[in-house]
């Protein structure tokens, strides 16, 4: 089920991991309005506080290419199927996705469940009126 372009390119980001640390790959990709795709893997240090997630590689990406209205975003993880994004990627894709942004849950063959980003972020920290 799903758009299999979009779990390829999630697929294809996890094979760059790096990630000595935990040994647990992670690849993520989102789509525009306009049909672009960004992905991203994890990213780990020595010092293992300061690594990130492949969700924050793919964002940094996304603003770099230009940003757009995120229509869809898919994770993957070869050792965890269905690996949702942890909490603080949850509030940094809440900052550039809406709550009805379709997000894919994958195992090693594919996309196997779509929710929404509001499905796993209700009620975040909306920086609105901050603005
Ligand atoms: N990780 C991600 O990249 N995305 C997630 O959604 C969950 C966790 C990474 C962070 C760390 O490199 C490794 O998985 C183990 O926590």
């Amino acid at each position: 089920m799903g758009p299999k372009d979009l779990f390829d390119a999630a697929w294809a980001a996890m094979q760059k991991t790096h990630s000595p640390y935990s040994k647990f790959p992670v690849g993520a990709s989102l789509r525009t309005d306009e049909g672009r795709v960004y992905s991203g893997c994890n990213i780990e240090v020595a010092s293992y506080p300061e690594g990130w997630c492949a969700e924050t590689t793919m964002l940094g990406n996304y603003v770099m290419g230009g940003g757009g209205k995120i229509t869809e975003i898919c994770v993957v993880a070869q050792k965890m199927s269905k690996c949702t994004p942890c909490g603080g990627c949850r509030q940094r894709l809440a900052e550039f996705a809406g709550p009805k942004t379709r997000l894919y849950l994958c195992d090693n063959t594919g996309i196997i469940e779509a929710i929404t980003l509001e499905d796993i972020f209700p009620r975040g920290f909306d920086g609105e009126t901050l603005k």
